[in-house]
């Protein structure tokens, strides 16, 4: 019999193909119940139109996913306190910077006992003491269990059951990491689970800032070694920058579906590389605020805010020098150095093993 209900938090682009991948299995796991909640920040349609409505009544997201059915078992619901009451299954995936309000208004709101998270939230925080990572971040204001799922999943793909792989990062119960992998795969989504949550984590979120990087050169029309250049430099931040933040991190992690594909497919075709490209084209004379309103209609990138928190974090602790490829992507960003910068450095880049 039914024991798990899920609620999913959040109804953007990957939110929507994550209720569907979700939908499609409740139905046939008999330990889930049927229906999974989506909770929707309220939005009128240019027609007037609540958005919620249009999602209940044509089973499809036709702001953030149009064209895609989620299933008729996703029911959406605008009101975030009734969203959750009744789950024990929580999935967070919203853009990053809206994480610390919403749990707010989560606080008291979600069942006392046996509930466990997820976080599909590619992004991070940055407190006094240093970064805080979403899925922590969850955890403590909750007070519940969270584990991470990211990959190489740019979300219009997954929409159109295009195949690909995630990684699900766990902290220390493989049995709840092992509910998480069935909900979620399919064959054509195929998922795996690491003991190394804040690898995975983080792999998700740094990635973001290479993806800009990789948009800089598109821009430039520099060529497919440039990028490459850029992802294999991106790569080696990355770890080392995760590896000084949690010791524990694990360098097979990044060979995860989270790390070096995830990198690969960002930069390729993601938001970020995109919006980036437009930046470097208008000669950083547009704001990437400016271009992402109108290019995406409303999504979010994580790539510009999550530069800045990175770099907040090493120029805290003096190592800018170490990360040359973070701390001139956001030195661009915020129009601190033109975006040909991108490639001014590489040959000071230090030698991480
Ligand atoms: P999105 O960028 O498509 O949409 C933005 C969402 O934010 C919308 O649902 C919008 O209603 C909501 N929103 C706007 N203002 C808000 C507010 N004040 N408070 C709360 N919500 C507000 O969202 P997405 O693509 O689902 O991204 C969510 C997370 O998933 C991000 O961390 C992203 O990096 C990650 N992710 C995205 C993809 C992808 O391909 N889209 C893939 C993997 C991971
Ligand atoms: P963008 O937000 O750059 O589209 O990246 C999506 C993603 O995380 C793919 O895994």
């Amino acid at each position: 019999n039914a024991s798990y209900k899920v609620t999913v938090v959040g109804s953007g682009n990957w939110g929507s193909v994550a209720a569907k991948l979700i939908a499609s299995n409740t139905l046939k796991l008999n330990s889930f119940h049927d229906e999974v909640k989506m909770w929707v920040y309220e939005e009128t349609l240019p027609n007037g139109d609540k958005l919620t409505d249009v999602i209940n009544q044509t089973n499809e997201n036709v702001k953030y996913l149009p064209g895609i059915k989620l299933g008729k078992n996703v029911v959406a619901d605008p009101d975030i306190a009734n969203a959750v009451k009744d789950a024990n299954m929580l999935v967070f995936v919203t853009p990053h910077q809206f994480m610390e309000g919403i749990c707010k208004r989560l606080e008291g709101k979600i069942k006392e006992e046996g509930v466990q998270a997820i976080s599909l939230i590619k992004g991070m925080e940055v407190k006094k003491e240093g970064p805080c990572m979403i899925s922590t971040l969850i955890s403590e204001k909750l007070g519940v269990n969270c584990c991470v799922l990211m990959g190489a999943n740019i979300a219009n793909e997954i929409a159109v059951e295009k195949f690909s792989e995630a990684t699900v990062g766990y902290r220390e119960d493989e049995e709840v990491a092992e509910r998480w992998v069935k909900l979620f795969g399919t064959p054509y989504f195929q998922v795996s689970a690491v003991q190394d949550v804040e690898g995975v984590e983080l792999c998700g979120t740094l990635k973001n800032v290479v993806a800009i990087g990789a948009g800089l050169v598109d821009g430039l029309d520099m060529g497919n070694n440039t990028k490459a250049a850029i992802m294999r430099i991106g790569l080696r931040e990355m770890k080392a920058f995760s590896k000084l933040m949690f010791p524990s991190v694990k360098d097979s992690t990044f060979f995860e579906s989270c790390g070096i594909a995830d990198v690969i497919t960002t930069c390729l075709g993601g938001r970020n590389r995109r919006v980036s490209e437009a930046f470097a084209r208008n000669g950083g004379k547009r704001s990437f605020d400016e271009l992402e309103a109108e290019l995406l209609q409303g999504q979010k990138l994580q790539g510009v805010s999550t530069a800045r928190e990175v770099y907040e974090v090493l120029s805290h602790r003096g190592w800018q020098e170490l990360f040359p490829l973070f701390t001139t992507v956001h030195k661009i960003c915020i129009g601190l150095l033109p975006p040909s910068a991108i490639v001014e450095y590489s040959e000071h880049t230090p030698n991480f093993s």
